[in-house]
Order: C-alpha cells, then structure tokens, then sequence
C-alpha cells in the first residue's frame, strides 16, 4: 500500500476527510494535519508537507487548501518538492509524466470531489517518463541556476 503524506488548511479540511475514506483501502495516510474548519495559516502546512517530504516519510503527498496555490507556494519553497497544483486529469497525468511531481497540490473551492478523486487517481498511477524530462527536473532541485 502507498504511504501518502496529506494535509491541508481549514479551506481544504472537508476535502480531505473525503480522500482518506475514499482512498482508505489503497493508500495509508500520513495526515499532517489541520484537524478542524478553525483557521489557520496555510504556509505552516506546506511546510509541514516540505519537512515530511525531505525527512523519508513518504515519497509523495497531497497538499489541499481553498485554492491550492498558497499551499503549493509555500511547500515550493523547498527544492526537494515538485507541487502541482491540477485541476483536472491531464494535468495531474502531465506532471506525473514530465515534472515528477511529488506532491499534488488541490483546491477544494475550486474542483469538486469526484474530479479530486480522478486526479488522484491519475496522480498516483502515472509513471514519470525521465529521458528528456531528466535534465529539467534535476535544475528545479537545484532552485536558483
Ligand atoms: C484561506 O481562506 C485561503 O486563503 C486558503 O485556503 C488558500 O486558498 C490560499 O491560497
């Protein structure tokens, strides 16, 4: 079973109880939190994901916030992390394919649940294509060149 780090601001909290039960008898979850709809700052999240990424503690993860942008920005911030923020399949199996993307980033105000659940999927049975892609994907860990 996959291990996935997940987490995610008050915006993003409904979404992500939904993807643990749906997911629950194929992924193991590492929830990194928040717990509740009370408020609180997006970045510590993206942080968190960051830390768990650079740590081993899963490979991949999902990061879900009102929009999914601030929450990528800040889990961005580390150059071990590739965060895709998708809103539907092709991107999700389009990053898989040329970024590797690590984590996947979703906006729970924006998408719908059943197109979360797809892009999910699509997320986690894509494989990266390497080859052309190595190059490109080796300077973004390099941040700043
Ligand atoms: C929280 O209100 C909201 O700003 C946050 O979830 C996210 O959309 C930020 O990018």
């Amino acid at each position: 079973m996959e291990k996935l780090a997940i987490a995610c601001d008050h915006g993003g909290y409904d979404l992500k109880n939904a993807i643990k039960l749906h997911f629950a008898d194929k992924v193991e979850f590492i929830d990194l939190g928040t717990n509740s709809t009370d408020s609180v700052d997006y970045p510590e999240y993206g942080q968190a994901m960051a830390k768990a990424i650079i740590a081993g503690d899963a490979e991949r993860g999902i990061l879900i916030c009102g929009t999914g942008i601030g929450i990528s920005i800040a889990a961005n911030r580390s150059p071990q992390v590739r965060a895709a923020l998708c809103t539907d399949v092709t991107m999700a199996r389009l990053t898989r394919a040329h970024n590797d993307a690590n984590v996947l980033a979703l906006g729970a105000r924006i998408i719908g649940e059943q197109v979360a659940f797809d892009i999910i999927k699509a997320f986690l049975t894509t494989k990266y294509e390497g080859g052309r892609h190595d190059l490109r994907v080796k300077q973004l860990g390099k941040g700043i060149i």
